[in-house]
């Protein structure tokens, strides 16, 4: 996600705007830029960094204007450049746009604009919607609120914008589907505020128009907002609210932490990641950089995966993935290991490195090592441009936006829905998977994000279980199969931000010593969701309980066997057992987050801990 902040009014814009970025930072710092508007120029400044190179840059250049645009990047088509950055320029050099989102089908709409001569500079699909707009606006020779609607009837994604002509610098226009876009009205009409959220703009103004999807405003300087829907052209009441969130409280989205938030992110971070990937409707899974490498991965003897922390659960996750549905042999490393240990490493195999920041130098470390093999390494990274995203031969990023928290909620979610793509694709492709059955698959996965925000609703259950388990000096988590891996990940949360030693094991591992330690003090978390040799965890489960054990038990829904048995159960949805773990992972985040809340521990930057972890 990145951030937008734009000003029109009687102000100086230049010092509205870049504050205003600085405060949308945690949305994206990969690049930033700025378009400063006065009557007849357009002048752009942009470069790949934080605000901060920004302002760098502007030092001693003239910045006055009433109108500017500005824009704070997190790379998702193009890795972060200053040509990348943002704004986009037409063609004409009249039109200039900043974007939040991703257009999905960018690539087919450049193809038709450079038919008709259009150049671009950029890797970016932004640059292909200002020149979309621009392509309809000459076409049709009409104003640029409509040639703005008239184009997104046409765009396939997702997108917050704001558009200004330089021939008509008293209006901004403004749209948004999928990704947020508030505008904030100064008294009478006299300025506007448009961002990303309303943290660039809360000292000015609290009231507030929140565009809904699928709906464009036009905004003028001493004239009423106007928002039309982009589809039908209706008018739209504007929805003017008068805030009352503080700055730190807009940052977090409302939130008291950045990992709570994000951890509500996941539905969305989801989605956005499957987007143009999963193609339902067409029956196919599309991976460019898995399609232009197929015959490595049909023909790989094994998978290898790299990792460390929660990116190496997600990678135990894969290993049951890539075996299940693609019956691919698979071996998940620890690259702290992995790169010292002299492993045997062949041409066949295929390497596949997880990472959320991608600068974590241990992992950084066995990719290097695996290519000096001749290795396939193929990466999976939240960071366009990363160290890991450029070591890799290729890869797919994850879309979950920044992940600010240091503990990994929304990476570890949607590093296994881009590796869920994946298996699922090979399954299908290798014949282990029938048509129908990869059908079925897909349709489920389209119903993940729902499936998540639905599995959200558990919060307060969870809290009340964290308020009596918040003083314990352990934690056991199990889980069997699919859901071995979620214990671990469930351990790993709890440990990290609020300092009570918890392991994770394989249910069945109990009897093999871990037994010994369950008495009345022990809460034991497990994971007993249909499906997943749900009555061997049963058995589990009676065996902790005649010992005394305290049980907190993840079941799915409608469960009655469990809830018998349990001190606790926590209800989510059924789903189909290769997707359980993003689903079981949500209930063990927020009882992490609600644990450490309680015990007054620092929440987004745990003690001890870095968010990445460049050093060995
Ligand atoms: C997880 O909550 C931790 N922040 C940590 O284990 C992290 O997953 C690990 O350091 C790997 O980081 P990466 O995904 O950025 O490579």
């Amino acid at each position: 996600m990145c951030g937008i902040a734009g000003y029109l009014g009687f102000r100086e814009a230049y010092p509205i705007v870049i504050n205003g970025l600085q405060r949308l930072e945690y949305r994206g710092y990969d690049s930033a830029g700025i378009v400063l508007v006065n009557e007849d120029k357009l002048t752009i400044h942009k470069t790949k960094g934080k605000v901060s190179d920004l302002k760098e840059l502007v030092i001693n250049k003239n910045t006055e204007a009433n109108l500017a645009l500005g824009h704070t990047r997190w790379a998702t088509h193009g890795i972060p450049n200053n040509i990348n950055s943002h704004p986009h320029i037409s063609n004409s050099g009249n039109l200039v746009i900043v974007h939040n989102g991703i257009i999905e089908n960018y690539n087919t709409l450049k193809k038709e604009l450079l038919t008709r001569g259009y150049t671009f500079q950029s890797e970016t699909d932004t640059e292909v919607l200002v020149n979309l707009i621009e392509e309809v606006k000459t076409r049709k020779n009409c104003k640029l609120g409509k040639a703005v609607q008239l184009a997104l009837k046409s765009v396939v994604g997702a997108y917050a914008i704001a558009v200004v002509d330089v021939n008509a610098t008293d209006e901004v226009i403004v749209a948004r589907l999928g990704s947020p876009i508030a505008i904030g009205i100064g008294a009478n009409n006299s300025e506007f505020f448009v961002a990303s959220d309303a943290s660039p703009f809360i000292e000015y103004t609290k009231d507030a128009v929140y565009l809904e999807d699928g709906e464009l405003a036009i905004i003028k300087k001493e004239e009423d907002i106007v928002i039309r829907k982009i589809n039908d052209d209706s008018l739209v009441e504007p929805d003017i609210q008068e805030l009352q969130l503080n700055l730190e409280q807009i940052e977090k989205g409302g939130y008291d932490h950045f990992m709570l938030k994000e951890i509500h992110e996941q539905p969305n971070a989801i989605l956005d990641t499957y987007r143009g990937r999963l193609l339902v409707d067409q029956d196919i899974i599309k991976m460019g950089s898995v399609d232009n490498n197929i015959a490595k991965f049909l023909n790989a003897k094994r998978i290898i995966i790299v990792a460390c922390g929660t990116s190496w659960h997600a990678g135990l996750v894969a290993e049951y993935l890539f075996e299940d549905l693609a019956r691919i042999p698979v071996e998940v490393e620890y690259a702290s290991e992995f790169r010292y240990r002299n492993p045997i490493i062949n041409k066949d195999d295929v390497v596949i490195a997880i990472s959320q920041s991608g600068e974590t130098a241990d992992t950084l470390a066995a990719i290097k090592l695996a290519k000096s093999h001749g290795a396939f390494v193929f990466g999976v990274c939240n960071v366009v441009g990363s160290s890991i995203a450029r070591e890799t031969d290729t890869g797919a990023y994850t879309h979950a936006g920044p992940e600010i928290g240091v503990a990994s909620t929304k990476a570890f979610t949607t590093q296994i829905t881009v590796l869920t793509l994946i298996a699922l694709k090979l399954g299908n492709l290798k014949g282990e998977l029938s048509n129908s059955q990869f059908h079925k698959y897909i349709q489920e996965m389209s119903l993940i994000p729902s499936k998540v925000a639905e599995t959200l609703k558990v919060n307060a259950i969870v809290e009340e279980i964290a308020a009596i388990y918040k003083d314990a000096p352990n934690c056991l988590y199990l889980g069997r199969g699919y859901n071995f891996p979620v214990a671990l990940e469930g351990a790993l949360k709890l440990k990290e931000i609020s300092y009570i030693h918890a392991e994770g094991y394989p249910a069945a591992e109990m009897k093999h010593g871990p037994i010994a330690l369950i008495d009345e003090s022990m809460p034991v978390v497990v994971i007993a969701t249909k499906k997943g040799h749900y009555d061997k965890v049963v058995s589990n489960i009676q065996e902790i309980k005649s010992r005394k054990g305290k049980i907190i038990a993840v079941v799915t829904e409608g469960d009655t066997i469990v809830k018998d048995l349990a001190d606790h159960t926590i209800e989510i949805p059924f789903s189909e057992e290769a997707f359980t773990p993003l689903l079981a992972t949500i209930p063990l985040q927020l009882l992490s987050y609600h644990i450490a809340v309680m015990r007054g521990c620092n929440v987004d930057q745990p003690r001890n801990l870095a968010k990445s972890v460049t050093v060995e």
